[in-house]
């Protein structure tokens, strides 16, 4: 449930306050977040687990606006990073670091040392090469590196199509077979502490089946692993939990957190770390845009707005649904429309065969744009960045300015007369 609803003046509002002013306010594109949605999410996942150890680490890359993270923070979450940039903007937003954890394939020495400068709550480990050199430079700075392991866990890829797609690409995590003589080699390095174990298993899920699979796995191994003397304090499952944005159905987080604590009966102890991104924030922001020109053809009619692939990408990148809706509904003909951007390329669509009934100049609004949303925007064809509003009851907070033209090429340098 979010709190982007049509009133009784029949237009479509952000909490306490009209689209249709923000657009008036803010021009357009406009990324439009409720703080109300974004709270009510993250206190679904909190809740979920009721007393049950546990930590909600917000996935920073789903929607990084330090004002998010702020909200965020102030109810005590934990965050998952993936960069130097993303720990650096929790910081910023007052975020706790000693609630982050930080994943990624790729991490630097650098990253790694202001990291445990800032003394994070667990590095989460993905490859030997990167436990060795995590050990060197907490050996440097004298500190011991609280780390995770991030597991594969190999779930059936024929009763769950879905995963097989991630386990085809070896780029993440370790091997399941392989997993207790990574640890055996994590406990042997002195300036690492084994804390965790974890698992992504993929994103946009719907079913909660691969879910339990994986924990399943991962728990298997955490008592073999006890049995060698190593002990995990914590389970950290990832982040992955699919949204609505057409007619998909996903499991509610207490209907997963009730699968969740069922297997762990015998494992009360374990602290249950989440990491879900657009959980939490794909439903709490809209993108507005407004309609340049209805281009009627023979074979197709476009609706030209002003908003674009370098805006919102899902669409083009992934072949994403997300629904457009007039911010100020007509009465009249549904006529059939390509949605699509003002950039020079054939795959700058917002939305395709959508049936609208609007006209030039009226405002629309893409639901479901919070995560992977601006994060994601680029400046190509040089177009600026949109502005992005956080809507408070009936208050509206620029959190983000609109770039302006000049801001885009300040850092280039022609050549020498
Ligand atoms: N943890 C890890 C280690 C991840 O790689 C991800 C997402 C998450 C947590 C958060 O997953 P979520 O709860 O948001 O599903 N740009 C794509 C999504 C990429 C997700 C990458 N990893 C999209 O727009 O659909």
């Amino acid at each position: 449930m979010d709190y982007f609803n049509y009133q009784q003046d029949g237009q479509l509002w952000a909490e306490d306050i009209a689209l249709t002013e923000l657009a008036k306010r803010h021009g357009t594109p406009l990324y439009v977040y409720s703080r109300a949605t974004l709270e009510r999410h993250w206190h679904a996942f909190d809740r979920a687990v009721g007393d049950h150890p546990h930590l909600v680490c917000y996935a920073v890359k789903a929607n990084s606006n330090i004002a998010v993270l702020n909200v965020l923070a102030r109810l005590g979450s934990g965050f998952d990073i993936v960069s130097q940039g993303e720990l650096e903007r929790v910081v910023a937003a007052g975020g706790d670091p000693a609630k982050v954890v930080f994943s990624g394939v790729g991490k630097t020495a650098a990253e790694m040392k202001r990291a445990l400068e800032l003394g994070i709550k667990c590095f989460n480990v993905e490859s030997e090469p990167e436990l060795e050199r995590l050990n060197e430079v907490a050996g440097e700075l004298g500190k011991v590196a609280p780390i995770s392991l991030r597991i594969n866990p190999d779930v059936d890829a024929k009763t769950h199509p879905y995963i097989s797609t991630g386990l085809r690409d070896n780029k993440f995590g370790i091997a399941f077979d392989r997993a207790p003589d990574v640890y055996r080699l994590a406990k042997s390095l002195p300036n690492l502490k084994v804390t965790g174990i974890d698992c992504h298993i993929g994103s946009q899920l719907t079913e909660i089946g691969p879910f339990v699979d994986a924990i399943d796995r991962l728990l298997a191994l955490i008592d073999t692993l006890k049995a060698e003397g190593i002990e995990i304090d914590h389970l950290d499952v990832g982040g992955g939990l699919g949204v609505t944005y057409s007619d998909e159905q996903p499991p509610q987080p207490s209907e997963y957190a009730t699968e969740l604590l069922a297997r762990l009966k015998d494992h009360k102890e374990l602290e249950l770390v989440f990491e879900p991104g657009r959980a939490i924030a794909a439903n709490a922001g809209v993108m507005l845009t407004r309609v340049e020109y209805l281009k009627l053809t023979e074979h197709k009619n476009f609706a030209i707005v002003d908003a674009a692939m370098n805006d919102l990408i899902r669409p083009t990148l992934y072949q994403a649904w997300q629904e457009i809706v007039p911010v100020v509904p007509r009465e009249g003909e549904v006529v059939i429309y390509d949605v699509v951007g003002p950039i020079c390329e054939t795959g700058d669509f917002i939305g395709k065969d959508r049936g609208l009934c609007v006209e030039q100049g009226d405002l629309l609004a893409v639901r479901s744009a919070g995560a992977y949303g601006f994060v994601m925007a680029s400046n190509y064809n040089t177009r600026v960045r949109a502005a992005e509003i956080m809507v408070d009851g009936q208050n509206a907070h620029v959190v983000r300015e609109r770039e302006s033209l000049e801001q885009l090429w300040q850092s280039e340098h022609v050549l020498p007369e």
